[in-house]
């Protein structure tokens, strides 16, 4: 949410601030601009609009420069117009701040500005800061006197950047709860929300803590603690990320190139090593009681861990969506809280976090992005090793998840004993064809689901339909759904259907079913029974089965036949199905794939 990148250096450095903030642009894309230095003279330009438009309009790359900010927003307080678009100047435009979070005492503040003469040009929370700078400097004749001072006084959440005319050859950073990290480079240094900010560029990186600052030039930097403004010494990060695997590869969106990717992350997550996994498998076994935790797309994956490990290790977690833990949660010191966060930033998968280990309880995650801040606070984390994810739409990282919540749940089965040595072999076995099936599916089903997509796109209502563990697949799916295509689409499970829904059943609603392989006997058999309760009512019902079942005209209007698998891996089949039948109705009604409307990747706010 936001995207924040910032470059000092020898030579001119627009062109890689553009290359900074576009390769951000997953994380917001209402409006975008950049912060320059003409000798002593701020140069601000700023638009809405995504980045590659914003600076062909306003040739910003004409600009000479040595040191810059730039942002890409994700409108939070304000509508997205020019005005609300950062970098935000102080009321003598000597300070450009840019900023990520929430000031949630920026109404006060802006009041009291305001009596002290203060103009103010936008609705949103940043601005304060820019003339809080401006104020606290007129005292002191010192930027980073006057930036701790402001950080004392704000409250709320932020990763922010500012440069001023004071001392033109440094930009301020500091962090509070949204992520902020810096590039060390030879004579050059880079702030930025992410790696992908600088990975061209530099792979040290120096992630900062919350109530940290930092100040960089072209040649050194240092980072100091808000609380006594003593330095701190950090250690550099190497990134392992490869640029290459963070661009598009030939391939139209993001989104199907990561899709296309799973046969990989799926091989990283069961090449992950195990002794990691074993030691959550003790978390679990020596707690009293575990919750998985999760929102949007990873609270699917932790309901899919409740259905798994209920029945590899008959154990029963309860999976809370972030936003109303706090509500539902009773943790204690006895309790494990096992996240899941693509990001490692989800502002509220980390408040839940946050606040289970106030109460004692123990906590593990498995993440995607290493350094992220989920990836540091817990006590045990498992890095899944997916690689970039760029799309804001979750595919990739979500099943390779699965995967690995699949494999802790047959550690802690076996460990438990309620699943033998050789079931989990076989296990074992059945998710290491998973990779090469889904490969399969991808090459021979793709033109089949574009097919349908395309025939179904202009279907206005989906009910996404599944029993067991093919409820959170449906989940998922609908999700998917919403996301990148718009198109209104509601998971449930398929038994649930007749205790009301059914009543909505007609020309206007379709149905997409995920049925189980026919060795889940009971599981198949009463999702065929949902099936023909929708056919009884001429519903239209899009069936995504297995080929023992044989073609079945009249159960299903349309079928999509997938190749007979062992039933432990088939409902991530269907998910990657799923996956597919939302991007091509995305791209057939010619929706904006990699950046949804009103979505961001990394939901750093509350
Ligand atoms: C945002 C994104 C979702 C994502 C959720 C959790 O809402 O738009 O796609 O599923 O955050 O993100 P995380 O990074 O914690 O998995």
């Amino acid at each position: 949410m936001c995207g924040i990148s910032g470059v000092v250096g020898l030579k001119d450095v627009s062109q890689l601030l553009f290359e900074g903030i576009r390769n951000l642009e997953y994380r917001g894309y209402d409006s975008c601009g950049v912060a320059l230095m003409n000798k002593t003279r701020l140069i601000i330009k700023k638009d809405i609009g995504g980045v590659e438009e914003f600076y062909r309009k306003h040739d910003v790359l004409q600009q000479k420069s040595n040191i810059g900010i730039a942002h890409t927003r994700w409108a939070t307080h304000g509508k997205v117009t020019q005005e609300n678009t950062h970098p935000f100047t102080s009321r003598d435009g000597n300070f450009a701040v840019v900023h990520n979070g929430i000031i949630s005492n920026y109404r006060p503040l802006r009041d009291q500005l305001k009596k002290e003469g203060y103009k103010f040009t936008s609705d949103t929370d940043t601005e304060v800061i820019a003339h809080l700078l401006e104020k606290f400097f007129k005292k002191s004749r010192n930027p980073e006197k006057a930036l701790v001072k402001t950080l004392n006084l704000i409250e709320g959440t932020f990763a922010l950047a500012f440069i001023c005319t004071y001392l033109p050859g440094h930009i301020f950073c500091a962090k509070r709860e949204s992520p902020l990290m810096l590039g060390i480079g030879d004579e050059i240094k880079f702030v930025g929300s992410d790696f992908n900010a600088f990975i061209d560029h530099t792979k040290n990186a120096v992630i900062l803590d919350d109530g940290e600052y930092a100040i960089l030039s072209r040649d050194s930097y240092v980072v100091k603690s808000i609380l006594n403004e003593e330095e701190i010494t950090k250690p550099i990060t190497k990134i392992e990320w490869d640029s290459e695997t963070s661009k598009k590869g030939g391939y139209p969106h993001y989104m199907l190139k990561e899709i296309y990717e799973q046969p990989q992350t799926i091989s990283n997550a069961l090449d992950l090593e195990p002794s990691g996994l074993d030691d959550v498998v003790k978390m679990f076994e020596k707690a009293e009681s575990s919750y998985f935790l999760g929102v949007g797309t990873t609270f699917y994956v932790a309901k899919y861990a409740q259905y798994i490990f209920s029945e590899l290790a008959q154990k029963f977690i309860a999976p809370i969506s972030s936003d109303e833990f706090l509500s539902l949660a009773n943790v204690n010191k006895k309790t494990l809280v096992f996240a899941m966060s693509q990001s490692g930033e989800t502002f509220d998968t980390l408040s839940a976090l946050k606040y289970s280990q106030s109460k004692g309880a123990k906590t593990a995650a498995v993440v995607n992005v290493m350094g992220s801040s989920i990836a540091r606070m817990v006590d045990k984390v498992v890095l899944q090793g997916s690689g970039p994810e760029i799309c804001v739409i979750s595919t990739k990282a979500a099943l390779s998840q699965m995967v690995v919540l699949t494999l802790l749940a047959m550690k802690l089965g076996l460990k438990k004993k309620v699943i033998t040595k050789k079931a989990y072999q076989e296990n074992l076995k059945s998710l290491k064809e998973l990779p090469a099936i889904i490969q399969g599916v991808l090459n021979e089903r793709s033109g089949f689901i574009h097919r349908i997509a395309n025939k179904y796109c202009k279907n206005k209502n989906w009910l996404y339909l599944g029993r067991g563990i093919y409820y959170p697949i449906a989940l998922e799916s609908a999700l998917k759904m919403k996301e990148v295509a718009y198109v209104h689409a509601e998971g449930m499970p398929a038994g649930f259907l007749k205790h009301g829904t059914l009543a909505m059943i007609d020309d206007d609603i379709s149905s997409i079913v995920f049925v189980p392989p026919k060795a889940k006997k009971d599981l198949y058999e009463s999702t065929i029974h949902s099936i023909e309760e929708i056919r009884a009512r001429s519903g239209f019902v899009l069936g995504i089965h297995f080929t023992e079942q044989g073609k079945n005209q009249d159960l299903f209007s349309e079928e999509l036949i997938l190749p007979n698998v062992p039933p432990l891996i088939a409902p991530l089949i269907q998910l990657v199905i799923g996956q597919l039948f939302a991007y091509f109705t995305a791209t057939s009604l010619k929706r904006n794939v990699d950046k949804p409307r009103s979505l961001a990747k990394s939901v750093t706010v509350g």
